[in-house]
């Protein structure tokens, strides 16, 4: 049907229109975010929008309530509720080789300083989605997603109708959080795919993304269609503790109602955990559900409470990955893309192929030297085999990670193939790309004027744990920096964006497409509510090299302050300096084969050069580098980007936008040595030095790596020596291990 056009139309017309358009969009938005199954494409999308806009603008007092030109393209599935879970969803640390398995269990060991026997439960990593699972008395009251871990979607209709998760139980505790995988069986899912097809619906690649699909619906009808099943391996916030040990609680969940893997065993070793993986592998293809590895958790569940977590996958687990798929296929092409930091990464362009049941079109391929096949040190790669463009070459994927190249078939390599030749040259900016000393990834020198690095660094400030603004994702960003009227080419422009579209009664932001009044003015309050941040998201924010989220956080809590952070590298700087010196008068040196013993040699020559630097720089640089999770190459990334002009005012500009939060206390109440810096030296010897490090941080203490006038408490097992004089000359207060137990159970 061709469109009537808009000036023909009388009050009547332009009012079915609307409603038509608003339906239409509405379906298209559904299909696009919450079935994952686009009708229409992105340009009919667009063409209907405008379609609509173009009503609206000739009869404007016709545009509806729920007018299309108000929703900034709809937020993912914005159907359902939001639930900050009140136990973080984390994810596990993968083992790939029989290996890494001892070293994991070597890992455990030492952290909790234990070499008697030490028992691991065994089970099969499910691949499906987590969920987890409320329940209040007895009573199921919510389901919620894993969503980025801290908040995830709330499912409980959906959740209720899948068979295997108790609506109630009882003898439970009166809080219990069940966690576990939603997942579809092989046989479940070749028959919903045969539904599907029959219907003319759109068909799931593979049984995760079925279940995805399936629990993430916003009509819970659709959902109780469909066969999913979930198995219960973990749980969150409890008010009692179900049993004293894994496999015991486990035990519990099972006598609750809950389904638990039959295949779920107790090792006490690591060739135990290696045997039953093997069992595990060979069942594998007759299981009738998918599985990706196998999951070791330590047993002792006050153990796993010592062992704690990591920032996102805790210390008493580990998952023992099946190795990935592969397959072979054509390489198209090889392209270069530019990142934050200006790394050339090359991406191979790849004719699709299905690998563990999922197309692959991408793959990475690292870097020059990877392309080249051989490393930096000239040791050969895949046996010395570079990598051309036409070449058949070998992929694999495992898990989620992205594909990379396996190997190349080298007897179907045409003839006149060509190596290829990384450019030396940015393909965004033209600037020279250069490789520093020792790193194997080319840099594009061009920095902010990069257009590449400059769009990547505005995608990374507003990612999640970076700013994180409500309506101004990653399309977004992209679309304010290549806008002519309100661009947005650098992160302070986001907080000048209100007031410069204020400025220019005649282009208004919400005169545009895809926005309206209520979606400017959202928008606009998201950017406000920012312009509070606190110090670590900021600095994680500024995308320096080496600086990550851990990093950033490391740095707040060291330095309490913006303007203390900003000193203290502005006062370094000199000494920064002189530790690079040091570094490349020892690269040369190596160079030319003159030095034997680099950090020998290092330190040698590194001393006349600090020497030289100020005092106050000296002192500045060693407490930046003696920051706890803070090394020299950190220190120097970070000193770079303060001290570049054109970087330096970028952050200026952006810091004087803002209101910067100190970062917040931990709760740590009643505890002795809350706000105090605290250094360990020597053995201890009931506690290992990564436990008693998390323990004094959990009790709101600093921990650093040497001792200085800002240090209150030296604990010195035996053996300790420079530290414990220099705390000794400094008339710091020394303590033993016994003293340090008896002061971390205060809190
Ligand atoms: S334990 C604190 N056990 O794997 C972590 N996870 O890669 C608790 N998964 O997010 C997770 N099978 O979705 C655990 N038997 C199993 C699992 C399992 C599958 C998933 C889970 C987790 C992901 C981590």
């Amino acid at each position: 049907m061709d469109a009537k056009p808009v000036d023909q139309m009388n009050e009547a017309e332009a009012r079915a229109e609307l409603a038509r358009l608003a339906a239409a969009l509405a379906q298209a938005n559904t299909a696009y975010h919450a079935l994952d199954a686009p009708e229409i494409s992105d340009a009919e999308y667009d063409a209907l929008k405008r379609r609509n806009a173009a009503v609206e603008a000739a009869f404007p007092a016709l545009k509806r309530s729920d007018s299309p030109s108000d929703q900034v393209g709809a937020g993912p599935a914005e159907g359902f509720g939001k639930i900050t879970h009140a136990v973080p969803m984390l994810s596990l640390e993968n083992a790939f080789e029989d290996g890494d398995v001892a070293d994991f269990d070597d890992r455990v060991r030492r952290y909790l300083n234990h070499d008697g026997p030490l028992s691991y439960t065994a089970e099969p990593k499910i691949d499906g989605l987590s969920l987890s699972l409320r329940y209040e008395g007895g009573a199921l009251v919510q389901a919620a997603t894993r969503g980025d871990g801290e908040v995830g979607e709330n499912v409980t209709e959906n959740a209720r109708t899948i068979a295997d998760i108790p609506q109630h139980l009882t003898g439970a505790p009166e809080v219990l959080e069940v966690r576990g995988e939603v997942y579809m069986s092989h046989a479940d899912f070749a028959a919903l795919n045969d539904r599907q097809a029959a219907k003319g619906d759109k068909t799931f690649a593979n049984p995760r993304n079925a279940a995805a699909g399936s629990l993430r619906q916003l009509d819970a009808t659709i959902t109780a269609a469909r066969p999913l099943r979930f198995f219960a391996y973990a749980w969150g916030a409890l008010s009692d503790p179900l049993a004293t040990t894994q496999s015991g609680a486990i035990a519990r969940l099972n006598a609750l109602g809950f389904q638990t893997n039959p295949l779920t065993v107790l090792c006490s070793s690591p060739a135990e955990m290696l045997a039953h993986y093997r069992r595990i592998e060979a069942q594998r293809a007759t299981l009738g559900y998918d599985i990706d590895g196998v999951v070791y958790k330590v047993d002792d569940l006050a153990l796993q409470a010592r062992l704690g977590f990591r920032s996102t996958t805790p210390r008493w687990a580990i998952a023992h990955k099946f190795p990935a798929e592969l397959a072979w296929t054509t390489l198209l092409g090889i392209d270069i893309q530019v990142g934050r930091t200006g790394a050339l990464s090359p991406v191979a362009r790849l004719a699709p192929v299905t690998v563990g049941g999922v197309v692959v079109s991408n793959a990475t391929l690292h870097n020059e030297d990877y392309i080249a096949g051989r490393d930096s040190s000239g040791a050969p790669i895949r046996g010395g085999k570079d990598i051309r463009v036409g070449d058949w070459v070998q992929v694999y994927r495992a898990g989620d990670v992205i594909p990379k190249i396996a190997d190349v078939d080298l007897t179907r390599r045409n003839n006149d193939a060509q190596a290829f030749v990384f450019p030396d040259i940015c393909p965004e900016c033209q600037s020279p790309a250069v490789r520093e000393e020792g790193d194997s990834v080319r840099r594009c020198t061009g920095g902010l004027i990069c257009p590449a690095q400059a769009v990547e660094r505005l995608r990374h400030f507003v990612s999640r744990g970076a700013f994180d603004i409500e309506g101004l994702g990653i399309k977004q960003v992209e679309m304010f920096f290549k806008d002519t009227d309100l661009p947005v080419k650098t992160p302070a422009d986001i907080f000048t964006l209100a007031a410069r579209d204020a400025a220019n009664p005649l282009k208004k932001l919400k005169n545009r497409d895809g926005f309206g009044e209520t979606s400017v003015a959202k928008l606009f309050a998201a950017i406000e509510a920012r312009r509070s941040i606190p110090l670590d998201r900021l600095i994680f924010a500024l995308g320096i090299r080496h600086a990550g989220e851990a990093a950033a956080a490391d740095l707040a809590r060291h330095y309490g302050s913006w303007a203390a952070l900003t000193q203290a590298l502005d006062l370094a700087r000199p000494a920064a300096l002189a530790h690079r010196a040091a570094d490349a008068a020892v690269e040369a040196e190596r160079a030319a084969a003159r030095t034997e013993n680099r950090r020998a040699r290092l330190t040698e020559l590194r001393k006349p050069l600090l020497d030289a630097a100020p005092e106050a720089a000296r002192a500045a640089w060693t407490d930046l580098v003696g920051t706890d999770g803070i090394g020299p190459v950190l220190a120097l990334s970070l000193s770079d980007a303060f001290a570049n002009p054109v970087e330096r005012a970028e952050i200026d500009r952006l810091a004087a936008q803002l209101t910067i939060l100190p970062p917040p206390r931990r709760q740590t109440e009643g505890s002795p040595i809350a706000g105090k810096t605290l250094v360990f030296t020597g053995t201890l010897e009931k506690m290992s030095r990564a436990e008693a490090k998390a323990r004094a941080e959990a009790l709101g203490a600093k921990v650093a790596g040497s001792v200085s006038a800002k240090t209150d408490l030296l604990i010195a097992g035996p053996g300790a020596g420079s530290k414990a004089r220099d705390a000794a000359r400094l008339g710091i207060e020394v303590i033993d291990e016994d003293a340090w137990l008896a002061l971390a159970a205060q809190g």
